[in-house]
This record gives structure tokens, sequence and C-alpha cells, in this order.
């Protein structure tokens, strides 16, 4: 694993973005893995600084890691809404190109499957951006998520509900119970990786991921196993390495 750091996450923001531009910039069909949450947000920031500076995303094909199972598409907190809000619009996306988990759909278990088989039908993901869950989860992928695991419906651990009540007036019960995620294999099959972190609630998370063993445990220690994996960190989600 290859470890970059920053002072504070408008940086890791910047070094993020250089990343995932350089790689995507000569592919001729690019195909990009985008994440939820706040971690991103620096990168996503930093990326529409120079999508407004020339760089052209509008050829690139976007899968979503994950979706909420049973909320509305057109709710704001829905990962459709925010997906649109957050990286479509401001990255200068294609929105006919970008796929967001059918959380909504009548048969989630079919829409799994189908969400599997178009990664694969586009040829994989280029580069996966992610984050990383103060529980160690990527996507949804809580712990005890297989290495192998591919996209399927979840139960949201009692933690990640907490922590997401934020985005539903603090009231947890509100928070849908489960998701529609790519699995942890799926994540594995990207070409390459870029994990953003920073603030010290993610400390214990990166520090596990990276020295700790391999484990169902904290999903994200099985990104040990991708030959390109970067984890670009800014010094506080990096002061417990
Ligand atoms: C969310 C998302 C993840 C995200 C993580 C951390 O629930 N499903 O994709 O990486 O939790 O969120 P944040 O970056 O807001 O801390």
């Amino acid at each position: 694993m290859r470890i970059l750091l920053s002072p504070d996450a408008a940086g890791a923001g910047e070094i993020a973005a250089t990343l995932v531009a350089a790689s995507l910039r000569d592919l001729p069909a690019p195909v990009l893995g985008v994440a939820t949450g706040s971690s991103p947000q620096p990168l996503y920031r930093a990326l529409a600084a120079r999508v407004h500076a020339g760089l052209d995303l509008s050829r690139t094909t976007a899968f979503a890691l994950d979706e909420y199972v049973g909320l509305p598409v057109d709710h704001p907190e829905s990962y459709h809404a925010v997906i649109a809000r957050e990286v479509t619009a401001p990255l200068g996306l294609d929105a006919e190109r970008v796929h967001v988990p059918e959380g909504a759909a009548a048969d989630p278990v079919a829409a799994a499957a189908r969400y599997e088989a178009a990664i694969v039908a586009a040829g994989g993901v280029d580069l996966q951006i992610l984050g990383i869950g103060a529980n160690g989860h990527i996507g949804f992928n809580e712990p005890g998520s297989d290495a192998d695991s591919r996209t399927r419906i979840v139960e949201l651990a009692p933690r990640t509900v907490a922590d997401n009540s934020r985005f539903f007036d603090g009231d947890a019960g509100r928070v849908p119970t489960h998701a529609l995620t790519q699995g942890i294999g799926t994540i594995l099959a990207a070409r390459e990786i870029v994990l953003v972190a920073w603030g010290e609630s993610k400390a214990d998370a990166v520090a596990r991921a990276v020295e700790g063993p391999q484990t169902a445990e904290l999903p994200a220690s099985f990104l040990q196993r991708h030959a390109r994996v970067t984890l670009v960190l800014d010094h506080a989600a990096a002061s417990k390495l």
C-alpha cells in the first residue's frame, strides 16, 4: 500500500485529485468508481476545479459503491441524489453514464446481480475512489464481510446507522437498516484504488487497515491484497500509523 500524507483534508483532496486525473486522462473511455460520504468531498472539490480548468470527464462511466435499500431515489439522502448533486454535476459527468445500485428496486437481489454484471460489461473499474467508515467498512461492507463478496444486500452495523443519522436530522430511526453495496471482491477487481481519509475519527480504522491482519472484522484490511492501492491521508487520520 502506498501512503501519501497532507497536513489537512483539503491538501489530501488535491493529492487524490491529481492521482485520479492522471489515471483517467489518457483513457479513451474511463470507468471511475465513486463513493459518497464526507471523505471524498475535498477530492471532488479539487477535481471539479480541474474540470473548470479544462479536464474533460464527460466520457467517463461511473459506478457508485452503494445505495440504501428502500429509500426512494428522489429522497435527498438517497445515494442516487447525493451522487447526482455532489459528483455528477460538479465533475461534468454525463448523467446517462452514471450508475448507482437500485436500492429501491422491487427485487433488490436481482438488482444486485444486474449491477455486478453492468460493471463487468463496462470493462471493469479503472480507478475506484473509497472512503472508510470508522468501523473499517468500505462501501457498506460492514465487519463480517468476506473478501470475495460481490454486490449484495447487507444490514447496516449499529455504528454506521449512528454515524449516518447526521444525514437524517440526527434520528437513527430514520436511517435505512439495509443497503445494496458492491462487495469487497467487486472493489478489489478495480485496477487502481485511491482511498481518502481525514480526521482523528478515522485514525484507528486506517491503522488497522494498513498494519493489522487481513480480517473480515476490519473489511478495509483486505485492501492489502491489492497491488495498486494508495491511501491519501491527513495527519490526523495517519496519527496512529
Ligand atoms: C458511508 C458510505 C461509505 C463511506 C463511509 C464513510 O456510510 N457508505 O462509502 O466511505 O460511510 O463516510 P464518511 O466519509 O462520511 O466518514
